[in-house]
């Protein structure tokens, strides 16, 4: 584990090998589910991305990889729920299997949105990978088919996840101190 002296940091909650343990066993599950087609998985752009990639590398199946951004007006303190589609997919998902990969679900208002969304342009399936499953807060009743871990409900940084855009390459998941300074 990288351990650069982040005075922010309060505690380290999954360290690298926890990390890489876990997403082996996740892609495990979801090449199982997939045996028999590919995938194509859909990360929401930047915090998924780290994620994505790792998940992507692990999986047996053929798999396609394409990217959304959002623009959202819900955050870990704000009022949730605004969300609309930034930069679209390059391609279409019509008759795909589709597997939309978050870095974390909060509220849910940002996966229902997306999940609903995609599912309106035809794809013959459609689930719901999240590095990061925070349930303390949830206010969007959503089905998640795929998760590494559950956190309590503490705002967390590395891994794709940010505070103020920083901190997303860190190689462990961490929760930030209250006052983040
Ligand atoms: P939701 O719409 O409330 O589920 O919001 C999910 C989005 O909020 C995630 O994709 C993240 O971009 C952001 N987010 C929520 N919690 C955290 C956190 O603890 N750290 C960093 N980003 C977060
Ligand atoms: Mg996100």
């Amino acid at each position: 584990m990288k351990t650069p002296a982040l005075p922010m940091i309060e505690r380290v909650l999954f360290t690298p090998e926890q990390i890489a343990a876990r997403i082996t066993e996740v892609a495990a599950e979801i090449s199982e589910r997939y045996w028999n087609g590919s995938l194509k998985m859909i990360g929401v752009l930047k915090g998924s991305v780290f994620f994505l990639t790792a998940l992507a590398r692990e999986l047996t199946i053929p798999v396609k990889v394409d990217f959304l951004a959002i623009s959202s007006f819900s955050n870990h303190s704000g009022a949730p729920g605004v969300v609309r589609i930034a930069k679209d997919l390059d391609e279409s998902i019509e008759g795909e299997d589709v597997l939309l990969v978050e870095d974390i679900v909060d509220t849910g208002f940002t996966a229902r949105y997306l999940m609903q969304t995609l599912a309106g342009r035809g794809p013959n399936s459609i689930s719901l990978c999240t590095m990061l499953d925070r349930t303390p807060r949830r206010i969007v009743p959503l089905q998640v088919d795929f998760c590494c871990f559950e956190i309590p409900d503490r705002f967390v940084i590395g891994c794709g996840l940010d505070y103020k855009q920083l901190y997303r390459n860190l190689d462990f998941i961490a929760v930030m101190k209250a006052d983040k300074s």
